[in-house]
């Protein structure tokens, strides 16, 4: 299990134990946290749009060109901003902070 620190758009922060292995996206969902994720991790959406913690962001794998390509559409992008479904879990991340974004665009239904 690793320690996620998800903080939601007004500031509140919410610590769970995440399963190694599962996305962030499904982390989330475990976990009752609002965090849309409209296409469940097929990249077609930019809805799990999270802000990672600048020096966990740099120990993340690098983005695929897909992820990149969703990301450019995501509401309010940062230096940070990653897909939750395209985080996956693992012992590296144990304390990690993410910022759930206030707005998200759903171009998978628009
Ligand atoms: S859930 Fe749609 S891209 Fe992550």
């Amino acid at each position: 299990m690793t320690k996620i620190i998800f903080i939601d758009p007004d500031g509140n922060e919410q610590i769970v134990d995440a399963e190694n292995g599962l996305s962030l996206l499904e982390v989330a969902h475990n976990n009752d946290i609002d965090l849309e994720g409209a296409c469940e991790g097929s990249l077609a959406c930019s809805t799990c749009h999270i802000i990672v913690e600048k020096g966990f962001f740099e120990k993340l794998p690098e983005p695929s060109e897909e992820e990149e390509d969703m990301l450019d559409l995501a509401f309010g992008l940062t230096h940070t901003s990653r897909l939750g479904c395209q985080i996956i879990i693992d012992d590296k991340l144990e304390g990690m902070k993410v910022k759930i974004p206030s707005g998200t665009r759903n171009i998978s239904v628009e």
